[in-house]
C-alpha cells in the first residue's frame, strides 16, 4: 500500500485512476482545482489547489508525505484554448508539480504525456517510417498541446539528470481514454459516443483509431509504480488497448485518412492497433484486459453492415 498523490484527480481520466488505485488498496489524495462530489472520489482525500501556484503546490506536496505522484492536471484537449494558453498552462504545471514533487523528495514521479507527440494529423501530412507506432517512433509535435506533452517527457528527464536514481521517473502516453460510463453511452472526450466513433471512422481517425479503457490505465499506473525501482529511469510508455477502435482493418482505414501510408500501413491487418503496447508488456508485465468488443452493449456490436473478420491483433500487436 502506497500513499499516492494524483493531480487532476477530478478529471475524466483522474476519476477512474483514483478509484482504481484506491480499490487496489492505495491511499490516494487528489489534487485538483476544486473538490469533486463524483462517486468515484467518495472516501478519497481531496485537496483543492491551483497547481499553477508553484509555492502553494510545493508546500502542499511537502505536506502530503507521499510515496508517489501521478501528474495528470493539464489542458487535456488540443485546440481547446488558444495555443499560447495551452503551452503556458501545461508547461507551467509541469515545472510547478514535478519540481514541487522533486523538492518534496517524493521517490516515484510519473506524468501523463500523450500519443499526439508523434505528430499525426499534421496539416502538411504525416507518413510514419513504420507501423505499429511505439516508443522508438520519433516525436514530431505539430501543435501546442502535443509540444507541451513532449515537454513534460523532457521535464521528467531533466529532473532525472538532477537527482540521479534517488528519484524514479516515468512518462506514459494513454491512448484515447474511455471510461466505464462511456461504454454505456455517455459522451467521450470529443463529445460523441463510442458507437458513433466506430460507425464513422472519420471521428476516430484523428487519434489513428487508438483507445484504452480507463480502468486499464489504472492497472498500468499501479504496475508502473511498483516496477519503477527495477526499470531504467525516466522511460516513456504507450498505454494502449490491444486492438484498434475500428470495425475495419487499419490497413484499409489508415491510408484513407493519411494519404501516402498505404505501404507502411499494410501490416495493420485484422484488428491490429496502430500503437504497440509491447514495451509495457515487456518491462512491466502489464496487459490491458478491456476491449470495445467486450465492453460495448451487444446491440452496438451487432451493427448489421459491420464487416467480420478473424482476429489477428492479439498476437501481432504485442
Ligand atoms: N483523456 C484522454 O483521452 C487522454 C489521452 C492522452 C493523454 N491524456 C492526458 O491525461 C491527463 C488527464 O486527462 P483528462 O482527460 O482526465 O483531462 P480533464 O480535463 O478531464 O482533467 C484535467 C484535470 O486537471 C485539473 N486541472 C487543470 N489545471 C489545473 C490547475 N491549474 N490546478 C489544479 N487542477 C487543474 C482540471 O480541473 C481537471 O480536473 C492530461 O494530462 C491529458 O493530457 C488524456
Amino acid at each position: 500500500m502506497s500513499r499516492i498523490v494524483v493531480t487532476g484527480g477530478a478529471g475524466r481520466l483522474g476519476r477512474s485512476l483514483v478509484s482504481g488505485l484506491a480499490t487496489a488498496g492505495h491511499e490516494v489524495v487528489s489534487f485538483d482545482r476544486t473538490r469533486s462530489d463524483d462517486p468515484a472520489l467518495a472516501g478519497v482525500a481531496q485537496v483543492a489547489i491551483d497547481l499553477a501556484d508553484a509555492d502553494a503546490t510545493a508546500h502542499a506536496l511537502q505536506e502530503a508525505h507521499a510515496d508517489a505522484l501521478i501528474h495528470l492536471a493539464a489542458i487535456a484537449v488540443p485546440f481547446s484554448a488558444p495555443e499560447h494558453v495551452i503551452m503556458r498552462t501545461n508547461a507551467m504545471l509541469a515545472i510547478s508539480v514535478l519540481g514541487g514533487a522533486v523538492a518534496a523528495g517524493i521517490p516515484k514521479i510519473v506524468a501523463a504525456s500523450s500519443p499526439t507527440v508523434l505528430g499525426y494529423g499534421a496539416p502538411t501530412g504525416w507518413v510514419p517510417g513504420r507501423f505499429p507506432l511505439d516508443e522508438d517512433t520519433a516525436p514530431a509535435p505539430w501543435n501546442a498541446y502535443a509540444l507541451s506533452k513532449h515537454l513534460i517527457e523532457q521535464t521528467l528527464r531533466m529532473y532525472a539528470r538532477q537527482t540521479g536514481d534517488t528519484i524514479r521517473f516515468a512518462a506514459f502516453r494513454p491512448c484515447y481514454v474511455i471510461a466505464p460510463e462511456e461504454w454505456a453511452g455517455a459522451p467521450t472526450q470529443q463529445g460523441h459516443t463510442v458507437r458513433e466513433r466506430l460507425d464513422d471512422p472519420a471521428l476516430s481517425a484523428p487519434a489513428v483509431f487508438n483507445y484504452v479503457d480507463a480502468r486499464d490505465v489504472a492497472t498500468f499506473c499501479d504496475r508502473l509504480l511498483e516496477a519503477l525501482p527495477g526499470i531504467p529511469n525516466a522511460e516513456t510508455f504507450f498505454v494502449a488497448a490491444d486492438d484498434a477502435l475500428a470495425r475495419e482493418p487499419l490497413a484499409d482505414l489508415v491510408p484513407r485518412f493519411f494519404p501516402g501510408t498505404d505501404e507502411v500501413a499494410a501490416v495493420l491487418t485484422g484488428t491490429t492497433s496502430a500503437f504497440s503496447n509491447a514495451k509495457a508488456r515487456r518491462l512491466l508485465g502489464w496487459a490491458p484486459t478491456h476491449s470495445w468488443r467486450s465492453e460495448l452493449p451487444a446491440t452496438d456490436l451487432d451493427r448489421k453492415d459491420a464487416p467480420t473478420w478473424t482476429s489477428t491483433a492479439s498476437s501481432s500487436s504485442r
